[in-house]
């Protein structure tokens, strides 16, 4: 099961009203269209992602509908306007790319676009760079390996990578920016070659502009090793099944401003945090086969890390 059907299941009947997409891709995109929606609107921060999503859209968008580049940096974009279904689907890891350093902001950010009786949908990416790839199974290994070495290149070309977040510090930001959270599950996930390959090309890509040739080769020569490393393990064991995404259902708070705002019941974060706590269990109700997981195959997301996105940012069009 997707990680878009999960979230198709968390919200049950209810309408799908207006959709924000606020970290809009191709894949995103894809799904928002298979919905209901009685309108939505899409932003990107960046006008070659408009432009891949806008083909997937192709003819289907209706009057109503929208794809804005902007960045959440600025406080006109889409003031006023409220949604009663905001979808955040790995837009939390790419915030340092486009808003550095802002990523306690965000949520509070989208609090003003939800309506009262809204969704946030937020999925997200646990941090799987920083681990110690000697500390780590085969996969885990391999997998941590192939992140750490892609943003060796970006940081070479003079990029700025993604970030990502735990699932514990992400609950943390929702409830202090005025949400209630509903549900929160992790998803195992199995890399294929479609990630590998996604994250090397781009590799190979940016170190033409690292100005050292002898030190880009060096890299060149590491990336098709580790590329033919991965290929053979995932040829042996169907995939490389390390990490987890994470899928986050939330509503707004209704208490008074400045009061706490705290998630409760089974499914609440207090619940959570403790299941967390205990080392190789997973989340109520994750439906994912721990020991399958979700095929990953997209990587194509990472590849609109470009040039700094930041300084284009400011002058966003
Ligand atoms: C990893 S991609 C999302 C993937 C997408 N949902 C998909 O279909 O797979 C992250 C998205 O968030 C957007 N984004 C990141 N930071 C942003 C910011 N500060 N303002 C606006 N958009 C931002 C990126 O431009 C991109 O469209």
């Amino acid at each position: 099961m997707s990680l878009y059907h999960r979230i198709a299941e968390l919200q049950g009947d209810r309408p799908w009203g207006a959709m924000l997409d606020a970290g809009t891709g191709r894949n995103s995109m894809r799904w928002l269209l298979s919905l209901p929606t009685e309108r939505w609107t899409a932003v990107t921060g960046s006008a070659s992602m408009a432009r891949r999503t806008d083909t997937e859209i192709g003819t289907r968008s209706r009057q109503a509908d929208r794809l804005v580049v902007g960045n959440w940096l600025d406080p006109a974009l889409l003031l006023g306007e409220r949604y009663d279904t905001v979808l955040a689907d790995y837009l939390l890891g790419a915030i340092e790319g486009f808003a550095p350093y802002w990523q306690d902001q965000l949520f509070a950010r989208l609090r003003e676009l939800v309506a009262a009786d809204g969704r946030l949908y937020v999925v997200g990416l646990a941090p799987y760079v920083p681990q110690l790839p000697d500390t780590l199974d085969a996969a885990g290994s391999l997998v941590t390996r192939i992140g750490r070495l892609r943003d060796a290149c970006l940081l070479l070309a003079g990029d700025r990578p993604y970030r990502e977040f735990p699932l514990d510090w992400t609950l943390r930001q929702i409830e202090r920016a005025g949400f209630r959270v509903l549900h929160a599950e992790q998803v195992p996930i199995r890399f294929g070659t479609r990630f590998v390959d996604g994250q090397l090309d781009m590799c190979i890509r940016v170190l033409e502009r690292v100005a050292d040739r002898q030190l880009a080769a060096a890299l060149h020569t590491h990336v098709d090793t580790l590329r033919m490393e991965a290929h053979l393990r995932i040829a042996e064991d169907g995939g490389l099944r390390t990490g987890h995404d994470y899928v986050i259902a939330a509503e707004p708070c209704l208490t008074s401003a400045g009061s706490a705002c705290v998630s409760t019941g089974v499914e609440g974060t207090e619940a959570i945090r403790n299941f967390l706590m205990l080392p190789e269990r997973r989340l109520p109700d994750a439906k994912a086969d721990a020991s399958d997981g979700q095929l990953r195959q997209h990587g194509g997301w990472f590849g609109e890390a470009g040039r700094s996105p930041v300084p284009a940012a400011a002058g966003m069009p």
